[in-house]
């Protein structure tokens, strides 16, 4: 077994398969934040990514991408149900997100997680070398820092929450806290997107364990310090710099933008199809805008892109029934021929059309009710070079305490939605030139590269493991 000096454990790979439209199996780059954000730093870095690939049964060999090395983890159907679907996207998602849609507590899955978590940190510890990191990413795997901490007490462990952390109220609903806040207690560093989060978890540990918090939020229990921290995740914004400067990028953007109509302008929203992102409060605010003869179809266009996400989960499905029973009963409504009043994009796309896609929107509608940080806002600056461009963001992002230029919302008052977004589309060219320079220039000093080396550097104080990055 070859063994790395740095792995990365995540749920999902970089990589996963989807059919290809003849039905075939086809390797594409994963939607979602954290495949993102982690595939652009880990690229060109010696190191092993534990992961899952999508599907059921045996577990495909990937070939490494650049320095990277892939290791597959199979999960059964039963798994998938289980540990997938049911406690990480039915229990987990909903109560960490403000519990928007209800958490379902089912006794059954808890069993699947404990070995799915478990079986996961067995991997990892085949594959890191003696005295190296494990980096483990998020809330499908919190049991995996304390498994791991038996398994390999030689290694440093770090954990990572992608995602919110509730506040005390609503974790404490979860009938395994206790386990699930041990289990992320088993890392050296537990970093998380915002410092509420930490915050939340340490209050946790002296509410539930009798730990001992100091000022910084370091926590003593059971004799060990365990350190934790906000670490702001960032996207590759070279990557989607030089993407937006591409001819054939810039030439898209044009297409894009005949196509539609050369309207005056265009709105774009790009997200998982979830209902944390907030998209049928989008929905009903533009459609009230158009009632209201505010926006009228002929000069203004709205592009709603949202990846298929978890299809297999009954939120999921409802939701999107929803979404597009929606989007039909305003483009009946307000299109005309040739004239939809809404673009529905149910498909992945690759990095070269998103960033043409961003190039073409005037104003970039990112409105989740709760995010815990959102990529797309982020995506969207860098890939602005001329400075152009209005991001209307919602409070309850996590990005939204970094791009505080955005025109900031709250997405659950539809009249505040709809003045912001009258407010995006009329502003004056020279405020928002302002606004995307400021924030152009935040993310230029805190781009991905920026994120894993502070993460890296608070978990390994000699810093010799974020020296090893190739960035
Ligand atoms: P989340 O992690 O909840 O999915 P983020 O906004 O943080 O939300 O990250 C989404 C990531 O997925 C971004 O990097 C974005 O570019 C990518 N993405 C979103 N929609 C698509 C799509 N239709 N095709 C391909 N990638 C997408
Ligand atoms: O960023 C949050 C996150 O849940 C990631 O952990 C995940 O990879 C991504 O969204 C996409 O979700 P999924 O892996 O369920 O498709």
């Amino acid at each position: 077994m070859r063994q790395s000096s740095l792995v990365v454990v995540a749920n999902r790979l970089p990589t996963d398969d989807s059919a290809a439209p003849d039905g075939a199996c086809e390797w594409r780059r994963s939607p979602g934040g954290l495949a993102s954000a982690l595939h652009a730093i880990l690229q060109q870095t010696p190191a092993t990514w534990v992961g899952w690939a999508g599907g059921v049964g045996a577990a495909p060999t990937l070939t490494d991408i650049g320095s990277l090395r892939l290791r597959t983890m199979a999960l059964s159907e039963q798994e998938l149900r289980g540990y997938y679907e049911g406690f990480a996207n039915s229990t987990l998602w909903p109560l960490y997100h403000d519990a928007v849609e209800q958490p379902v507590f089912h006794r059954g899955w808890w069993e699947t997680y404990s070995e799915v978590n478990r079986r996961f940190a067995e991997a990892a510890a085949e594959v890191v070398e003696p005295g190296g990191v494990l980096w483990v990413q998020d809330y499908h795997l919190q049991l995996v820092p304390e498994l791991l901490r038996r398994l390999r007490p030689d290694v440093l462990i770090g954990f990572f929450l992608h995602v919110p952390f509730p506040p005390p109220e609503l974790f404490m609903q979860l009938p395994r806290r206790i386990e699930l806040l041990r289990g992320m207690l088993g890392a050296d560093l537990v970093g998380f997107q915002r410092p509420q989060a930490a915050h939340n978890f340490a209050q946790l540990a002296v509410k539930l364990l009798g730990a001992r918090v100091t000022a910084n939020d370091q926590i003593t229990v059971d004799g060990r310090t365990v350190r934790t921290g906000a670490f702001p995740v960032s996207i590759d914004v070279a990557e989607m710099q030089a993407l937006a400067a591409r001819p054939d990028v810039r030439e898209r953007a044009q297409q894009l933008r005949a196509d539609l109509g050369r309207p005056r302008r265009v709105l774009l929203s790009v997200d998982r199809l979830d209902y944390t992102k907030g998209i049928e409060h989008r929905l009903t605010a533009y459609s009230e805008l158009l009632h209201d003869g505010r926006v009228k179809v002929r000069d203004t266009v709205m592009v709603q892109v949202a990846v298929p996400s978890r299809e297999q989960v009954e939120n999921y499905r409802v939701l999107r029934d929803r979404i597009e029973g929606e989007v039909g009963r305003i483009n009946g409504e307000y299109g005309r021929v040739g004239e939809p009043a809404i673009h529905y994009l149910n498909q992945p796309f690759d990095r070269a059309e998103l960033a043409a896609l961003y190039q073409t929107a005037d104003v970039m509608v990112v409105t989740p009710l709760r995010d815990g940080m959102n990529l797309v806002a982020k995506e969207y600056v860098a890939a602005r070079a001329d400075a152009s461009g209005a991001l209307v963001l919602s409070e309850f992002t996590g990005c939204a305490a970094e791009l505080e230029d955005a025109f900031l919302v709250n997405p659950h008052d539809v009249d505040g939605l709809k003045e912001t977004l009258l407010r995006a589309m009329e502003a004056d060219p020279a405020d928002l030139a302002r606004r995307m320079a400021a924030m152009r220039a935040h993310l230029s000093s805190h781009d991905i590269v920026t994120w894993a080396r502070a993460y890296l550097t608070a978990l390994d104080r000699t810093g010799r493991v974020a020296a090893r990055l190739r960035r």
